[in-house]
């Protein structure tokens, strides 16, 4: 604890957490909170005339077919979410209404829209919407004004295409309390919209070389909890100890398998990279502070064995930090969390004997409360009844973040330093030959955190560099090699004053990007894409209890993505509500030569 009175440190640590709690967590909402409606400061007003704000995500818009291209709707939910919260999650049927569909002919492009409106007065509440037990979308509501707000969500969801041809049960869980003071419904419309390109099958020959990495899966399986729930189907991770898993069965004829991890933190470790690490009051006797450092990883295993790693993206939820930064632009990832692959192609030898096998989460020093479930996407060999494999090579060294720290008195830095490799290799035998996968994370983490103004101030500054790679060969030939970095820096700075009781001021100044680099190639063709998104905002705000008295917050983002399919600028200003200039388009400057290779062959 460097040249520091732990004493001190101590002290200002419980203090520093008390103003954290304040300032960056929001009161966890349980139903106790909802009997003790004299929390609530402000009476209920009448609303002003609907005239919504419209808020939203800046992100590249959904690959859309021609418009030559036959399409079909469907409206799958409309819900009005009130009190929600514990009550089990609002379910549809799904069936397959377009007549393509019927016809069991899978769509070229999915797109899943949600749309939703709220008048009045509401936390961000993070929701979930499932089909067959698939998590397709993991968000956050945006939060409403008295004069109301609309905002939609617009996801690809190609990827699981193959859900869509059978009736499934679509379930959404938005766990929502109404009040006195919180009083915000959210009216919400899920719909699918299906494109089927003109063409039949695969249009690439590059396809016949690399099997399995052109097309969606041919088979989607759930890794999370099953209905009646009075709560979402993910699974709750509560402590570092905790290790929520489900056993599963897969086809035997599987030839490629990738698992998909959707993970969301909230309470305790929703700003997890601002929790300053547990403190050591004497040699003898360890007081633990609730914090837990500034470190976090996702673990997800397969009867006990690491599948691989993940150093989260720090998805800012549109009441975090400060409120009035995410109106009407919303954070990066926000409505649409990222999700993480995990190629397990190396691991299929294990799991092809047809028999259950475990698969795990856990989350490294965990505080409560992580949210996560996965799908298992899973293409199948349509020549052969089975296919065998074997894992050649594996290696998850185990590692240690680093710690230090340096005080004087109240004052003081903590430097966080992680970094970890993780591969695997394994080959599968099917109708395609004998193809070996490699595949390999390389994660990289520093988090520096420094306390001036006596503990009143904090600033992180982060970084997260998260690399992956998949390599896939016939013993005498490269098929396709897939490489990915992204990068996701961050810098919170925040400052408290004039705490009295449960009143204070806050500054908050923030950049927050998440970058992206994907590079991907085989025999007849090569794709790239680069994309650069940061949004740099600042703002002050009043605060009493869990409700902001007045502030004002601006935001800048500048969102550049370049590829060998196409490019999307976009440069958008807001403050105070008010967008100041948004200017976009879907020119590349750049050449991008080695492009045009790519879907000609
Ligand atoms: C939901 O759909 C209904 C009817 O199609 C429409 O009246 C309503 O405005 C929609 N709500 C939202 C939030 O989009
Ligand atoms: C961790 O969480 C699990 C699951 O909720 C619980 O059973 C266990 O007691 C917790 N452990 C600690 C040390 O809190
Ligand atoms: C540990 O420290 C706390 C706080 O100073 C004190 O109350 C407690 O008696 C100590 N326990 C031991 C075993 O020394
Ligand atoms: C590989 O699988 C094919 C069928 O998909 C089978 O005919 C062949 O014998 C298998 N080869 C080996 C070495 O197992
Ligand atoms: C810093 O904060 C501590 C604890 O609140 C207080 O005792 C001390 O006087 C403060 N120091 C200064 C220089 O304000
Ligand atoms: C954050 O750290 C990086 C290097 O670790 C440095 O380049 C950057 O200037 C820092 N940002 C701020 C705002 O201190
Ligand atoms: C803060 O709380 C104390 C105790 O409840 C009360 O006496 C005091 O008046 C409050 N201060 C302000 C400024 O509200
Ligand atoms: C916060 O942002 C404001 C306005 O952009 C700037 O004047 C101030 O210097 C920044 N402070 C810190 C600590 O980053
Ligand atoms: C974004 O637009 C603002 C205002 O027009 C301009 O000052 C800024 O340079 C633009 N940023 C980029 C990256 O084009
Ligand atoms: C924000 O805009 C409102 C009007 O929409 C205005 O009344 C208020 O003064 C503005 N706040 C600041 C800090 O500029
Ligand atoms: C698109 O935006 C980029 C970035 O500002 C700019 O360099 C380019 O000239 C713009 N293209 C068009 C056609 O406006």
């Amino acid at each position: 604890m460097g040249g520091a009175s732990p004493r001190l440190l101590l002290l200002f640590l419980l203090l520093h957490v008390n103003l954290l709690t304040a300032r960056l967590h929001r009161a966890k909402l349980t139903p106790a909170d909802e009997e003790q409606p004299s929390l609530a400061a402000t009476p209920p007003r009448d609303l002003p005339p609907f005239s919504p704000t419209t808020f939203f995500e800046v992100t590249k818009p959904a690959p859309l077919p021609p418009a030559s291209a036959p399409a079909c709707s469907a409206l799958l939910l409309q819900h009005d979410f009130g009190y929600t919260y514990g009550r089990p999650p609002v379910t549809a049927a799904y069936r397959p209404s377009c007549a393509r569909l019927r016809r069991g002919r899978a769509p070229s492009h999915v797109v899943l829209q949600w749309s939703a409106s709220s008048q009045g007065r509401q936390f961000d509440r993070i929701f979930g919407v499932w089909l067959g037990g698939v998590e397709l979308l993991r968000s956050c509501t945006a939060e409403p004004r008295p004069n109301g707000i609309v905002w939609t969500v617009r996801k690809d969801v190609t990827r699981y295409a193959a859900l869509f041809v059978r009736p499934q049960t679509l379930a959404v869980y938005l766990g929502n309390l109404v009040d006195n003071t919180y009083t915000g419904v959210y009216h919400v419309n899920v719909s699918l919209h299906f494109y089927f390109d003109s063409s039949h099958g695969p249009r690439r020959a590059a396809d016949y070389h690399a099997p399995g990495f052109s097309t969606p899966a041919d088979l989607v399986l759930p890794l999370s909890r099953s209905l009646p729930l009075n709560d979402g189907l993910w699974f709750l991770i509560q402590n570092s100890t905790d290790v929520q898993s489900t056993k599963l069965a897969i086809p035997v004829n599987t030839y490629r398998a990738v698992l998909e991890v959707y993970v969301s933190f909230h309470s305790a470790d929703e700003f997890w990279y601002t929790n300053p690490p547990n403190v050591y009051l004497s040699e003898n006797n360890i007081t633990y502070l609730p914090g837990n450092g500034a470190f976090r990883e996702v673990i997800a295993s397969l009867d006990g064995e690491v599948l691989g790693a993940i150093w989260p993206f720090t998805v800012i939820y549109t009441g975090g930090v400060n409120p009035l930064l995410w109106r009407p632009i919303s954070g990066i990832g926000s409505f649409d969390l990222p999700s993480y692959d995990i190629e397990i192609t190396p691991f299929l030898g294990k799991v092809l004997d047809g028999k259950l096998h475990e698969y795990g989460f856990s989350v490294t020093d965990a505080l409560n409360v992580w949210f996560i479930d996965a799908n298992l996407h899973l293409w199948l060999d349509r020549q052969s009844s089975y296919t065998s494999g074997s894992l050649i090579a594996y290696e998850a060294p185990s590692y240690a973040p680093s710690l230090y720290s340096q005080f004087e008195g109240l004052d003081g830095e903590f430097k966080t330093i992680a970094s970890r490799y993780i591969s695997s290799t394994g080959w599968v035998n099917s109708s395609y030959g004998e193809i070996t996968t490699h595949f390999f994370q390389k994660l990289e983490f520093g988090n520096l955190m420094v306390f001036s103004g006596n503990g009143s101030n904090q600033m992180i500054n982060q970084t997260i560099d998260f690399e992956y790679g998949i390599n896939t060969k016939h013993p005498s030939s490269v098929l396709y090699s897939e490489h990915v970095l992204r990068s996701f820096p961050l810098y919170l700075y925040t400052g408290t004053t004039d705490q009295v009781n449960d009143t204070y001021t806050e500054v908050a100044n923030l950049s927050i990007g998440f970058d992206e680099n994907r590079f991907s190639g085989q025999k007849f063709g090569f794709a790239y894409s680069s994309l650069k998104n940061l949004q740099t905002a600042s703002g002050y705000m009043k605060v009493k209890g869990n409700l902001v008295q007045s502030g004002l917050g601006s935001t800048q983002q500048v969102y550049t993505y370049e590829s060998t399919d196409g490019c999307y600028f976009r440069n958008v200003s807001s403050s105070n509500y008010t967008i100041l200039y948004d200017n976009s388009n879907d020119s590349c400057t750049k050449s991008l030569p080695l492009g045009k290779q790519f879907g000609t062959g």
